[in-house]
């Protein structure tokens, strides 16, 4: 059994960090049936504060809702934040820009300047989704906005570590494609992912005509020292907050990467010795995903790895439309700069039609008051407002079952007010 987490527990991780900041904010186990997640940085990351101006008491937030469902579910994340912001006594002032092909369509470019200087004045950005995949091969892929808007900012903010915690709350076990059994106790895990470096953004990156009729795509794998350095830390401090378990992936039975990730890894475990920490071969880990989630506490990937298994936990944790994520950069001070959206995509499918899940834009903001600014309390009453809403019943489509008893499939609109109410 996973030892639970929380002050009262007798397994609680270590609540005060010393000189990583102030104590841990209690959380209460057994309110929501998502627990809250401790900030591994709490009182902000403990990393140094870049740019932005964090005014005394206003946080400036960038609100880039994007295409597909992105403005749908941005709208009920941004009631949210009003609502969390009223009875908090919060000032929130957001500024909403257009990104994607809605920056396109603006402005002539994914991320258009202007939306790039909002995103420089602001202490935080909350993202939506872009990329239209009717509409993206229209145009270069280098001007397209997974790579023209996200990548970019990723790479811009220096936004090197990505958090993503996959929870799978009791009440949508019937959501998860494993049988009960795999399920354990419920699924928790964190999904520590690089997000700055590896096949991403290696160079040299290209596609080449070899002119006898072949042509040669070069996208190159590349890591340093530093940079594993840095994304283990976070991983390992994470781990210290949760179950001090950290689960590094790897492929050091065939990529140089792999070697030295794994060596690199090993090396600063020292500075953690009350994690336990194993590595594991990534074909391995995403088997081990479906036979035995349970045994995952901290995971800590390359990009590349990292996106591909964060999405297969998102599964297990009912639907990508649950699934929020924190990509966090070097900063300083007690606010770090932060840049918080849903895992999932545009689903130009369903977009438009009151049909998508806005759990995943709705826990991006809980990340953000934690991870960004440090108010725990107030990302506390978010999380435990979504679990108040699925422990009523509410379900969107895609977790929706219709032999659940006492579900009640809603819209989006109605499930951003049922949160909004919780509150
Ligand atoms: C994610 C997404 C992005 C990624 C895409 C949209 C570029 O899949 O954030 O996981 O691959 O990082
Ligand atoms: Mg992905």
């Amino acid at each position: 059994m996973r030892p639970v987490r929380g002050p009262n527990s007798a397994t609680d991780p270590a609540t005060d960090l010393g000189p990583d900041g102030p104590p841990l904010p209690a959380c209460t186990p057994g309110t929501c049936p998502i627990p809250p997640a401790n900030s591994p940085f709490p009182g902000g990351p403990g990393f140094p504060h870049s740019g932005p101006h964090m005014s005394s008491n206003t946080y400036r937030i960038a609100a880039l809702a994007g295409d597909g469902i992105g403005p749908e579910v941005m709208r009920e994340a941004l009631g949210v934040l009003r609502a969390v912001g009223d009875q908090f006594s919060l000032k929130f002032d957001v500024t909403e820009a257009p990104v994607g092909w809605a920056g396109i369509d603006a402005a002539g470019k994914a991320l258009p300047d202007a939306t790039l200087e909002l995103c420089r004045r602001s202490d935080s950005i909350l993202f939506g989704s872009v990329g239209l995949p009717d509409r993206d091969p229209t145009i270069p892929k280098e001007q397209r906005p997974e790579r023209a808007a996200l990548l970019r900012i990723r790479k811009e903010f220096g936004l090197f570590a990505n958090l993503r915690p996959v929870r799978l709350p009791k009440a949508l076990a019937h959501a998860c494609p494993l049988r009960p059994e795999r399920q354990g106790d419920g699924i928790d895990i964190l999904v520590v992912r690089e997000l700055t470096g590896g096949l991403y953004f290696g160079e040299p990156k290209k596609t080449e005509d070899l002119g006898n009729g072949q042509t040669r795509a070069i996208d190159t794998m590349v890591y340093t020292t530093a940079e594993i350095e840095r994304i283990a830390r976070v991983g390992f401090k994470a781990a210290q907050l949760r179950c001090r378990k950290l689960t590094s992936i790897d492929k050091a039975n065939v990529l140089e990467n792999g070697v030295l990730w794994r060596e690199v890894v090993t090396r600063i475990a020292r500075e953690f010795p009350d994690v336990t920490l194993e590595h594991m071969f990534v074909d391995n880990g995403a088997m081990q995903f479906l036979l035995r989630p349970t045994q995952f506490d901290v995971v800590l990937c390359e990009n590349l790895f990292g996106d591909i298994l964060s999405d297969e936990a998102a599964a297990l944790a009912g639907s990508l439309g649950m699934l929020p994520s924190a990509s966090l950069g070097a900063t300083s001070g007690q606010q770090t700069f932060g840049f918080y959206e849903p895992a999932g995509g545009t689903a130009p499918d369903i977009a438009g039609k009151d049909l998508a899940n806005p759990i995943a834009q709705i826990l991006s903001v809980a990340l953000m008051l934690r991870y960004s600014f440090g108010l725990n309390a107030a990302a506390d009453a978010v999380d435990a407002a979504v679990g108040k809403a699925i422990s009523q019943g509410l379900r969107t489509g895609d977790i929706f079952s219709a032999s659940e008893t006492g579900a009640r499939r809603v819209g989006t609109r109605e499930m951003g007010a049922a949160i909004v109410a919780a509150l």
